[in-house]
């Protein structure tokens, strides 16, 4: 399983630097560090719902305002080192023992 934090320049604005961060420290709390791989990844091409980030190899999330569904998994939009800890609980955490 992937997380993909878009660096791309207009999430890079938006403050893609503090949402890996933030993701670094919730992935450690949670001691889900070996299950997921974090990554920093170009342009997403959801440049104005940015912070953009990807979550591959998950079961697709159910449709909400920050979550679409994609081939791969879903993207979460609108994404903050605020509310990073809150869509991780909610939309990755319950995921990740599905299978
Ligand atoms: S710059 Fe992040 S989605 Fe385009």
């Amino acid at each position: 399983m992937t997380i993909k934090v878009c660096v791309g320049s207009s999430c890079h604005l938006k403050g893609s630097y503090e949402v890996i961060e933030a993701f670094k420290e919730v992935l450690k709390k949670y001691d889900v560090e070996d299950l997921i791989e974090l990554q920093a990844s170009f342009c997403l091409g959801h440049c104005a719902l940015g912070v953009t980030v990807g979550c591959e190899g998950m079961e697709a999330a159910e449709k909400g305002p920050q979550v679409e569904e994609t081939p791969d998994g879903f993207i979460l939009h609108s994404v903050n080192a605020g509310n990073v800890e809150e869509l991780f609980a909610k939309e990755i955490y319950p995921k990740l023992f599905l299978n």
